[in-house]
């Protein structure tokens, strides 16, 4: 059954598909991956935390649990994590993963890399990620969500195109937009460590999932108008292989 309402060439890498609901657009994005992993069980998946993907991991974790997909070769990279949180702490991105995914199916912990907010020295953490991107031979599928101000990972409006692995500040509308996503903290830690922009593109495929009535504006800005550093997911427009899933409330602004 196909669900979508439309789907549309933006430009000759760039898909978009609109469905009815959210969790359509996230169902259709776990079929994605999983059609993904079963090609090449080997594949390196990039993916995000945050609201938006959790009904795609709940996915991935039934299609695991009826035996329809294994993880057990697959490796990952998290786009970021907040800095000052360990793995440990429910709070941290590790711990939002082992919760939604890693623990609930058959990865492999020596192939999922995490990027560890509680390193002593946050620089040299930052660099031993870049290290272990490079050395991993570069993500095949990029998960990403979007931020209400247009930011992808944690890279916030004004970040470099050319952007790589690297210590952020977040900005008063990302502290507000992750407030009411914590388990335990009173407020969201005011730095992160990311995937830069040009670590994102370098990613052989990009996926994006925005969904709800807060990212419209950010999804018209993103494929509507110009690409602008104001915008960081306009960047995304010249990537050769991205497939952009909506449901129609994220899809309402674009006309
Ligand atoms: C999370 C991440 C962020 C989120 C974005 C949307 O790892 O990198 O860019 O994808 O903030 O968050 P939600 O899905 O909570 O609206």
């Amino acid at each position: 059954m196909n669900l979508s309402l439309h789907r549309t060439a933006v430009s000759d890498g760039c898909q978009l598909t609109v469905f009815p609901t959210a969790n359509d657009a996230a169902d259709a994005v776990a079929d994605h991956l999983i059609t993904t992993v079963r090609r090449n069980p080997k594949s390196v998946l990039g993916l995000a935390t945050g609201q938006t993907p959790r009904r795609v991991y709940k996915s991935l974790v039934d299609a695991f649990l009826e035996g329809e997909v294994s993880f057990r070769d697959v490796a990952t990279f998290n786009l970021d994590e907040y800095c000052g949180l360990a793995a440990s702490h429910p709070d941290a991105f590790a711990a939002f993963m082992k919760r939604e995914l890693f623990g609930l199916a058959d990865f492999d912990p020596a192939k999922l890399n995490l990027i560890d907010g509680a390193a002593a020295d946050l620089a040299a953490e930052a660099a031993r990620y870049a290290t272990l991107l490079h050395k991993s031979g570069g993500i095949d599928v990029q998960l990403l969500g979007l931020g209400t101000n247009g930011h992808i990972g944690f890279n916030e409006p004004g970040s470099a195109p050319d952007s790589h692995v690297r210590i952020v500040d977040l900005s008063h509308e990302t502290l507000s937009a992750n407030q009411p996503g914590l388990v335990e903290l009173r407020s969201v830690p005011s730095q992160a460590i990311t995937l830069g922009i040009a670590d994102i593109l370098n990613a052989r495929e990009i996926i994006m999932l925005a969904t709800g009535p807060a990212k419209a504006t950010a999804v018209r800005r993103s494929l509507r108008e110009k690409p602008s550093t104001d915008c960081p997911a306009s960047l995304l427009t010249s990537h050769a292989n991205i497939h952009w899933y909506l449901d129609s409330a994220a899809a309402s602004a674009l006309g």
